[in-house]
């Protein structure tokens, strides 16, 4: 469907209300740059031709591209049109239509996009734009219609005369465009007169204007509209992310006993029936398999791997480690580049050191080992299956635990065979 479809993000924005050195753009949502979410929405729909347009730290934004989006540097910032003159630089020739994006509209779901593609395919305006009635529509631009409701003009918040001001139709920063008619009306915008700028949005008054049809297509759920300038926005636009992504593992049969306090990050997976304590940080990346217990008070960091029918209790942190089914963390630990088998105990407080002051190092402990509480197991390092670590030792760098021994002590020490 979207062949004839190419679109354009803007994301040359410095986000002077943000007070950040970061370019807006990358500011972080559930732990990713919000410029990803807006990606990901134009990949549901199947838009492959993407433009980036890149200005305040250019190379910061580039760097978190991938490859197949085309970038352009908007060299001085001078306002959403003239960002989206310096994309269509890269559309010469292209006679389908533009979608138009804010970068720092990051809760636009791929459902909505969708919708508002039809809604242009189906009018055949020469702009669909995307709208929202909300209840303070402080900041953002206006929607204008005339008596018998058609758009006249978006207004922005600055030049708006006060009985506008009360106008709750926003534009949301989403747009589509017959090519044709945004090349031409791009070079009618005129710089406004109180922020020197060339506005997007100004595109409207001319096209309209000029007699020709424009659209909008509504969305009913207001929080995808949020556009990002500040850093309580920055903080709304969490909570509201942080919701979507709790919403989907209830929804997939997952207990999250208090969402308030639970923070998954995007692209975890979690099995049926598994119960998450309040107070749990789940990053990117991890993936947590049926009935296991996960908290409160955890924290599992990307790479991280737990099989069916695991307890992570309280205080427990996980980095880039596979953890076998059925074994139990119950208190205090730090597990990283370990490799742990299934039905291994491991006891209070727990450590692998991992960090060598150089390197990571791995651990290893093979199917139903016994790491008695207080044990560090100093990296590289293997216990075997069923042997025991007593209380309080040290294992330490390579000397590895033969199956069904037992160690004691710092260093740690065979003392004798474990009854098999
Ligand atoms: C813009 C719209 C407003 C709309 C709101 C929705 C305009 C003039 N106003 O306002 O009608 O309600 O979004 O959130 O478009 N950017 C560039 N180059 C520039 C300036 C901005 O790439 O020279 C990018 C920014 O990085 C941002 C996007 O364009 O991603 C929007 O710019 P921003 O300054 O945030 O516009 P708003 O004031 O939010
Ligand atoms: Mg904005």
């Amino acid at each position: 469907m979207n062949k004839n479809f190419k679109a354009i993000i803007l994301a040359a924005g410095k986000g002077e209300r943000m007070n950040s050195h970061l370019p807006k753009v990358m500011q972080p949502i559930c732990a990713r740059p919000m410029l990803w979410f807006v990606l990901d929405a134009l990949r549901a729909v199947k838009i492959k031709d993407i433009i980036a347009v890149v200005g305040f730290g250019a190379d910061l934004v580039k760097g978190i591209l991938d490859r197949d989006i085309k970038v352009v540097l908007q060299k001085k910032l001078l306002g959403t049109a003239d960002a989206v003159r310096t994309g269509a630089g890269k559309l010469k020739g292209f006679k389908g239509n533009v979608l138009v994006l804010n970068g720092d509209a990051p809760l636009i779901s791929p459902e909505t996009i969708k919708g508002l593609i039809k809604a242009h395919l189906q009018s055949s305006a020469a702009c669909t734009f995307l709208t929202a009635n909300v209840d303070n529509p402080g900041g953002y631009g206006r929607v204008v219609r005339d008596n018998y409701s058609r758009v006249i003009r978006i207004g922005e918040d600055l030049d708006l005369a006060i009985p506008q001001r009360q106008i709750n139709e926003i534009n949301a920063g989403a747009y589509c465009f017959k090519s044709a008619e945004l090349f031409k009306a791009l070079g009618k915008i005129k710089p406004n007169n109180k922020k020197k700028e060339f506005y997007l949005t100004d595109i409207i008054e001319i096209l309209s204007g000029e007699g020709l049809k424009i659209e909008t297509f509504a969305t009913e759920d207001k929080s995808e509209v949020l556009g990002i300038n500040t850093r309580e926005d920055l903080s709304l636009a969490n909570d509201v992310m942080r919701s979507r992504i709790l919403n989907q593992h209830l929804a997939s049969g997952v207990t999250i006993v208090n969402p308030q306090m639970t923070f998954i990050y995007p692209d975890v997976i979690i099995g049926q029936d598994t119960v998450i304590y309040p107070f749990c940080v789940i990053e990117s990346g991890c993936y947590i398999g049926k009935k296991c217990t996960i908290g409160p008070f955890c924290h599992l960091r990307p790479a991280t791997r737990v099989e069916d029918e695991v307890t992570l209790g309280n205080f427990v942190e996980v980095s880039r480690s596979q953890i076998g089914k059925g074994t139990l963390v119950k208190h205090f630990s730090f597990l990283g580049d370990a490799q742990i088998g299934k039905k291994v105990n491991i006891g209070a407080g727990v450590v692998t050191a991992n960090f060598d002051g150089k390197n990571k190092n791995a651990t290893k402990i093979e199917d139903e080992a016994f790491i008695g509480s207080d044990t560090i197991l100093v990296a590289p390092i293997k216990v075997g299956k069923k042997a025991i670590t007593g209380a309080g030792c040290v294992v330490t760098k390579g000397k590895n635990v033969p199956d069904g021994k037992v160690v004691l002590g710092v260093p740690a020490r065979i003392i004798i065979k474990s009854k098999k």
